[in-house]
């Protein structure tokens, strides 16, 4: 599926940007770079990315695939998408705290929302949507601005190779998300209905 195969790339780019972000902060990249990361982050992640799965992907799950919009998965990455805007402002003006704190906090925060986007609503988002019977998502055509800013995304990477955070447990699945049994029980419990339940059990009981 075209949308989910963009969304995919779309984590491994914001991904890398991220942590090269991450190295920018750490070992003293040029001052005149730091624009340069708030525009990706400002016109490619919350531009177009968002845009590609709040105003599409999202709205397909619900309209089709049996998913809730005002809870579970959907309402915590909704949610986490707004709490960027902050987390972006407080790397412009990190106020008591060190720049280097607020890139770490940002960075954080995008690592453990592509993983879980990545490993649990995309696979998931796929699997739902072949299965009502609508496989296909439009994918807009990139607009000038998001080209532009994936191209300065791409050149920050090339530039300054990304590195990992050792005080950070990349994770797959519901467990390493932070929302986790507070504000959504996992996949199973919020999207599943009665017909698959049935269906796990069976295959459970053997
Ligand atoms: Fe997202
Ligand atoms: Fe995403």
């Amino acid at each position: 599926m075209k949308l989910i195969d963009r969304l995919d790339a779309d984590h491994r780019l914001i991904d890398a940007v991220a942590a090269s972000f991450l190295s920018w902060s750490r070992q003293g990249g040029p001052p005149a770079d730091l624009a340069r990361y708030l525009s990706f982050f400002r016109d490619f992640v919350r531009g177009a990315h968002h845009r590609r799965e709040e105003e599409i992907l999202f709205p397909a799950l619900v309209q089709h695939a049996e998913v809730p919009g005002d809870r579970g998965p959907l309402a915590v990455l909704r949610r986490e998408h707004r709490e960027l805007d902050a987390l972006l402002a407080a790397v412009e003006a990190p106020g008591d705290r060190t720049r280097t704190e607020a890139v770490t906090a940002l960075v954080h925060h995008i690592w453990e929302h592509v993983d879980k986007e990545s490993s649990v609503l995309l696979p998931a988002a796929w699997r739902r949507l072949v299965r009502s019977g609508f496989p296909e998502l439009p994918v807009a055509p990139e607009t000038a601005t998001e080209g532009v800013a994936r191209g300065a995304g791409e050149a920050l990477v090339a530039a300054r190779p990304p590195i990992d955070d050792p005080e950070v447990v990349r994770s797959e699945g519901c467990v390493g998300c932070a929302a986790f049994a507070y504000a959504c029980h996992g996949l199973e419990a919020e999207w599943w209905n009665e017909l698959e339940w049935g269906h796990y059990r069976s295959i459970d009981d053997g």
